[in-house]
């Protein structure tokens, strides 16, 4: 038998609080979560702090799909959270919809990921 379980999503944010290019942070149920507007419209959660020193990547550059932390520029792929430079390190991602207008998500299993942790 198969039971269902269902997945809890928390609500973060009206999706005109993020403009298509733009991103922002905020705190979701202890989590740090970076809400990446991409060009063409994809909406994307990732964790928000750099897996190197814990640097918000809000403070950071957002140029052709790409996050740059400000602290070291370190570089990732903001569609799938896998690291650029170096290629070792990555954002984790969390599961994210968009229902009436407001940007919700799962932290469910999520684990922020951190370099040496
Ligand atoms: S803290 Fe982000 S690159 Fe060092």
């Amino acid at each position: 038998m198969t039971v269902a379980v269902a997945t809890e999503f928390h609500m973060v944010c009206d999706l005109d609080e993020v403009w298509e290019g733009e991103v922002a942070e905020f705190e979701v149920a202890g989590h740090d979560v970076l809400i990446v507007h991409r060009a063409g419209g994809e909406v994307v959660a990732l964790q928000a702090l750099c897996p190197h020193q814990d640097i918000s990547l809000a403070e950071g550059g957002f140029e052709n799909g790409v996050l740059t932390c400000r602290a070291h520029l370190w570089q990732f792929d903001s569609a799938t959270g896998a690291g650029l430079n170096p290629t070792d390190c990555r954002l984790a991602r969390y599961p994210l919809r968009v229902v009436d207008g407001k940007v919700q998500i799962s932290v469910e299993g999520v684990v922020p990921f951190r370099v040496g942790a």
